[in-house]
């Protein structure tokens, strides 16, 4: 089922506070959006996204749930409905992203098949269903809270949790310092963080999930755990 407007709340009821987090909604803007959506048309995934999809595609994940983070214009969404995903939940702070996902999601055909919540993830997650596929890529790099997204879309998890997010290394960490004092300077809200990656690590690792999967694209970490199956 489609659900133009958020299910939880309807986009012109949105509290501002639930998307002028960290400047997302400015950040993430229109004008973005029309890029990515664009870039996407002509260029298929690229870069960590498309190593994802190669992953899952390997897996064989026909048939199962999906519930995107952050999911952007909803790549992840699109391609693996078309590789057998049941149905996806989107879960996107930007509006302008948001509509772009759904658009793109009615020229694909398959607008039957997502269901769209709008806002920060971290307010309503313990409304959202579980999956057997949660994806964050690239978001918790864009969310002060690391942890707090972390521990509460690990817990909608049934089987698969999927992170890409920026290495920790001192360089990173001194490039998103540079880049933070640049927003700061021309009065940007939006910031970068850098996670600690043993925390994070230990995070998902104590909730009972193994890592299967880790590979790098450029500074970014892609990692991918499964649920512990106990009999
Ligand atoms: C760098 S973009 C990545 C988009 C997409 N996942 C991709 O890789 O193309 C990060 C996205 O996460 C969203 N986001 C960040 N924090 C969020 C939160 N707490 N709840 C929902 N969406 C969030 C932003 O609005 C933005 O669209």
């Amino acid at each position: 089922m489609l659900i133009l407007h958020s299910g939880l709340f309807r986009l012109e009821d949105t509290p501002m506070s639930c998307c002028s987090i960290n400047g997302l909604y400015k950040m993430f803007n229109e004008s973005n959006a029309a890029k990515e959506l664009e870039k996407y048309r002509s260029k298929g995934p690229t870069g960590p996204t498309k190593e994802i999809l190669t992953f899952f595609t390997q897996e064989r994940v026909m048939g199962k749930t999906l519930l995107d983070i952050g999911g952007g214009v909803g790549i992840i969404q699109h391609e693996l409905i078309k590789e057998g995903i049941r149905n996806a939940i989107s879960v996107e702070a930007s509006p302008a992203y948001n509509n772009a996902s759904q658009l793109e999601a009615n020229a694909q055909g398959h607008e039957n098949k997502i269901d769209y919540y709008m806002g920060d993830f971290t307010t309503y997650s313990s409304q959202l269903p579980s999956t057997d596929v949660v994806t964050l890529d690239k978001v918790i790099c864009c969310y002060p809270n690391g942890e707090d997204l972390v521990s509460k879309s690990l817990i909608l998890s049934n089987e698969y949790y999927e992170l890409v997010y920026p290495s920790d290394n001192v360089f990173i960490k001194l490039g998103a310092s540079l880049l933070n004092f640049y927003k700061r300077l021309t009065k940007k809200d939006y910031r970068s963080y850098v996670h600690s990656r043993k925390k994070i690590h230990s995070l998902i690792q104590s909730n009972g999930f193994d890592k299967i999967f880790e590979t790098r694209s450029g500074f970014m970490m892609i990692e991918v755990y499964k649920k512990q199956v106990h009999n």
